[in-house]
């Protein structure tokens, strides 16, 4: 079994979206539900597959069905869900037995997958190897993450510009599926929606 189904099936992650549910009950724009979940899911991995990724589907799941589960602490306790989101996936993620690297590739995307509450700053020649600072989004909704630059002393391994690598891929992803997964063009509260004209989806595109 994919360790995602684990998460999938786990009681206390049933609970958390059973919550949003009744917290959202009301609410007139996008929700967060399992079908949203999983509709990121799939999105991220046609893009991973279109693009040529190597980024397991077992991780881009994952990233998927937990990028928003911190909604529910975002309602209860008043924690900005992306931040609330990656501190219950470190929970799921250490429970079901996910490596260290990916626990950090997985928490970076979903930390950043709210672009306008990220500050970022870009060097796109330097290997990325810190905490990523900034993201700029393209009008296509690419977005390009950057780290802080490392001293001429520091040698990056293969290993670690690996890591950063999947993390740039798998957080571009997830910012670009949870902007595609939403069907602004048959939206009834599109007037009143915070998002841009230029980002709302004004066509069936994945
Ligand atoms: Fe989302």
């Amino acid at each position: 079994m994919q360790r995602y189904q684990e998460i999938i099936c786990d009681k206390q992650y049933q609970d958390m979206i059973e919550k949003i549910k009744e917290y959202e009950n009301d609410r007139e724009f996008c929700c967060h539900t399992l079908e949203h979940f999983c509709d990121v899911a799939r999105i991220m991995y046609i893009l991973a597959l279109e693009e040529g990724s190597s980024l397991d589907q077992d991780i881009i799941y994952t990233t998927a069905l937990l990028h928003d589960i911190g909604r529910v602490w975002e309602y209860e306790k008043g924690i900005p869900h992306e931040q609330a989101s990656v501190e219950i996936a470190k929970e799921f993620l250490s429970k079901y037995g996910y490596e260290d690297d990916e626990i950090r590739i997985i928490t970076t995307a979903i930390g950043a997958h709210r672009k306008e509450e990220v500050t970022v700053q870009v060097d796109l020649h330097t290997p990325l190897c810190r905490p990523y600072e900034r993201i700029k989004q393209e009008g296509n909704g690419a977005i390009y993450m950057r780290s802080l630059p490392h001293s001429v002393t520091e040698q990056p391994s293969a290993e670690l510009l690996q890591e950063e690598k999947e993390k740039n891929e798998l957080a571009n992803y997830l910012y670009r599926a949870d902007k595609l997964s939403r069907n602004c063009f048959v939206c009834k509260a599109k007037n009143g929606c915070k998002w841009s004209e230029e980002k709302k989806n004004a066509t069936l595109i994945l």
